[in-house]
């Protein structure tokens, strides 16, 4: 099969054929992606997970639940920084091979909104629960709320309301995420995805970490993607969606990547300064990445072994 067609072949559905032919089968140990260096501790977890015949499901959420309890990270969890009004507010969601999925947003006081949204996938016949009514529905299926009160993150937060300038940096950790992919041996996909969004955001607003189609796509019939970056980016373009689609349509995983990277700069043209990155990884365990910026790295768990790598990016940012 030739994946290097141009637009054409691009634009073609694969056929069946073509289709079962992207199975090679799965590689006999786990593969698993995930943004960013605060990926490493996640891929360990979820190897952990899976070595104790956990469900690769359970491998993603426990992953990035690591992350979550990170006080230290100011991008994911509760020590997050907070929205313009001081509230830290989270966003998650995960998916499974088969395309269920559950998501939570604008969600506060929770330690892990990635466990919230894997209830909601479990327990209810919905998707996706926000704001006062994820709370409601969380403390009663049996969440605790945890305030957390850190001292650095409010005295940034008071110093920025100085300016309010409302500016993300790029690469700088005030607007990421960790989305994770994985693939357990026997070639069952699952993916995640979890934030406090981007630093000092206006009051409500929701990224594309929670939407599925945008921050995290799984298929199992063609491969899972994740994004980081300007959420609003990646929701105009459904980013990870793009990625998964493309896949289908026989673009290898890091191609897959540049074109929704390529896409969101056509899309909004003279755009500056704001970071995305996408992570792919296909059904027959071929995987790849790419972002606007250089910078992006990834955690990629392969073979036994887990490492950082950098993502090949469209530009640098000085
Ligand atoms: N990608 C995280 C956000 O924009 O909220």
């Amino acid at each position: 099969m030739s994946l290097a067609g141009g637009l054409a072949t691009w634009m073609e559905p694969l056929q069946a054929a073509d289709l079962a032919s992207l199975t090679t089968g799965p590689s006999g140990t786990p593969i698993i992606l995930s943004t960013w260096r605060h990926g490493l501790p996640a891929n360990d977890r979820a190897v952990e997970v899976l070595n104790a015949k956990g469900s690769v499901l359970d491998a993603v959420e426990e992953g990035v639940a690591v992350v979550e309890s990170d006080l230290t990270n100011r991008s994911v969890g509760l020590g997050g920084r907070p929205d313009r009004d001081g509230f830290t507010t989270l966003d998650a969601c995960i998916q499974d091979h088969d395309g269920r999925a559950g998501a939570v947003a604008f969600l506060r006081e929770f330690e892990h909104p990635i466990k919230v949204a894997r209830a909601i996938m479990d327990r209810t016949p919905h998707v996706m629960l926000v704001g006062n009514g994820a709370e409601q529905w969380a403390l009663a299926n049996g969440f605790t709320k945890r305030k957390v009160d850190i001292p650095e993150v409010r005295k940034a937060w008071k110093e920025w309301l100085k300016t309010s300038d409302y500016k993300p940096l790029v690469n700088i950790e005030n607007h990421d995420t960790i989305g994770m992919v994985a693939m357990d041996a026997n070639g069952k996909l699952a993916g995640s995805c979890t934030t406090s969004g981007l630093a000092y955001k206006v009051h409500g607003r929701v990224g594309d970490s929670p939407i599925i189609g945008a921050g995290l796509f799984v298929d199992g019939d063609v491969g899972a993607a994740c994004a980081t970056g300007t959420g609003e980016l990646v929701i105009r373009t459904s980013g990870s969606h793009a990625v998964v689609e493309m896949m289908r349509n026989g673009v290898e995983p890091e191609e897959a990547c540049e074109r929704a990277v390529r896409r969101i700069l056509h899309k909004h043209p003279g755009l500056k300064g704001h970071q995305v990155g996408f992570l792919a990884l296909r059904k027959d365990g071929a995987h790849g990445a790419y972002s606007v910026y250089k910078g992006f790295d990834y955690a990629l768990t392969k073979e036994g072994r887990t490492q950082l790598a950098d993502a090949p990016y469209m530009m640098e940012w000085d």
